[in-house]
């Protein structure tokens, strides 16, 4: 162990850069590292940054101007600040962060941070280092498992990564370059870091995966298991009382995983599955291999099989080539799946993907008039879903203190903040709560009946 130092990181984009986030703090932390909120005190400053759109890169530029400044401030007393960048613009960009950014020490690819404790004492001896090869040694195989107190401190919800990479190359989109192929970890592991979750009190697992429901890990059997598989396995954890898992591709949504929504009553009746588009000529120019039919088919079929089944998505606007009427397609979309949220974007041109190349790219007025017209089609769903769960009784996963003394906060089935005015000793437990009042991004509601401990 070397002398207390203190490390800050700040992750960017997507969950399963959350995910890392917290893997690289548990892998420094038996080098002496302690994390802190605030990047003035940090002795190592790591940006996990994220690559997916043009605006999500300038972010990562602009963080490193103000963090010279940290840099050149804590140096002018004599104190050694080193800067990391790490995940997908580390592994898009490489050694190109270095010339650009020259206050960088560090960078650090997305499959490659397992190795900064080594990386960090070789950088610390001079010259900025760049690794971004894909390693053969598996990440999850090297990294430390977080403490007992760290667990604590990130709440009774936990991500797990079980699947990474993408195979699937949507036309658009970078993530099969910055993450690379498709892979499942295998099942032992993921209980095995399911069950330590657990034991520390966490009671809500989400599995994360770029494409999740895609899914094979190796069973214990030696068989590759499908999601499904896991799902039960994950809900005979003692102590997981839900489960979700995020983000799925239509096309992988196989009549297993529908099942496993009717079966495991641990799975929560909530899904994100990005359709990005309504058109089925956008579609296929995204290469999305499924259509308008196929997406609203397979939410039918969801349905089905959890009456109570709610859905959130993903929405590209101005893809290359989408036309009035496409763009009014996804409209209608919208409204027929009744969506509970959604996410939408401007379409980003990324370089070196298919899309970037297209000729018939559409202009910034109609992407940002675009925009606004389905985030308002958006909007309306999800005030309408919101609304339909008032005097509704839902189970509440109580997470933290909430806005206002005397109330704690907690997430539905659906993931609404949740207020309630309750003992802070429901935290941690789930509770049926009758809901009595509902604004545009919270719900209020009222203890329905006395609290149950969950799972135990
Ligand atoms: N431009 C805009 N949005 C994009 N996404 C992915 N790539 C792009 C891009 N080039 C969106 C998709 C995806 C989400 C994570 O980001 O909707 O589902
Ligand atoms: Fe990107 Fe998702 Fe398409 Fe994979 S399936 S290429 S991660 S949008």
């Amino acid at each position: 162990m070397t002398s207390a130092r203190k490390v800050h990181i700040k992750s960017f984009g997507c969950q399963m850069n959350v995910y890392d986030s917290h893997r690289m703090a548990d892998t420094l932390a038996p080098e002496g590292f302690r994390e802190t909120p605030r990047a003035e005190d940090a002795d190592l400053i790591v940006l996990n940054t994220c690559h997916i759109r043009e605006k999500a890169e300038e972010k990562v530029f602009s963080e490193l101007g103000r963090m010279r400044t940290l840099k050149e401030a804590a140096a002018s007393v004599g104190r050694r600040v080193m800067i990391a960048v790490a995940g997908c613009v580390a592994q898009a960009h490489g050694r190109e962060i270095v010339r650009r950014a020259p206050t960088v020490d560090l960078v650090v690819g997305s499959q490659n941070y397992h190795r900064l404790p080594a990386l960090i004492a070789r950088a610390e001896r001079g010259g900025a280092l760049v690794d971004t090869e894909f390693p053969i040694e598996d990440k999850f195989g090297v990294l430390r498992p977080p403490s007992r107190a760290a667990i604590r401190a990130r709440g009774v919800s936990a991500f797990v990564t079980v699947q990474e990479g993408c195979d699937k190359f949507c036309t658009f989109c970078v993530v099969p370059y910055t993450r690379g192929a498709e892979a499942s970890r295998p099942v032992v592991k993921i209980i095995e870091e399911t069950e330590r979750l657990a034991q520390a009190g966490v009671r809500e697992i989400t599995l994360i995966g770029q494409n999740v429901n895609a899914y094979h890990g190796q069973g214990p059997d030696g068989r590759a298991w499908p999601l499904a598989r896991l799902l039960a396995r994950i809900g005979e954890v003692r102590g997981i009382a839900r489960m979700r898992y995020t983000t799925s591709h239509p096309r992988d949504m196989k009549t297993g995983l529908i099942a496993a929504h009717r079966d495991l009553p641990g799975l929560m009746p909530y899904l994100h599955v990005p359709a990005q588009s309504g058109s089925d000529h956008v579609l296929s120019r995204m290469k999305r291999r499924h259509t308008r039919a196929d997406y609203l088919d397979t939410i039918t079929h969801l349905r089905a099989a959890r009456p109570d089944m709610a859905f959130s998505s993903d929405f590209i606007v101005g893809f290359p080539g989408e036309s009035e009427r496409d763009f009014e397609n996804t409209l209608s979309l919208i409204d027929e799946v009744g969506f509970a949220g959604a996410f939408s974007f401007k379409y980003s041109a990324r370089p070196g993907t298919p899309a970037a190349e297209m000729p018939d790219q559409i202009g910034e007025d109609a992407k940002s008039e675009r925009l606004y017209r389905l985030q308002a089609a958006i909007d309306r769903n999800s005030a309408a879903f919101n609304a339909r769960c008032l005097g509704r009784t839902l189970e509440v996963l109580f997470e933290k203190p909430g806005r206002h003394p005397g109330q704690i906060v907690g997430r539905s089935p659906y993931l609404q903040a949740v207020q309630v005015m309750a003992p802070q000793s429901l935290i941690g437990k789930i509770a049926a709560v009758t809901i009595t009042e509902v604004s545009s991004n919270s719900l209020f509601g009222s203890l329905a009946r006395a609290a149950e401990a969950a799972g135990d």
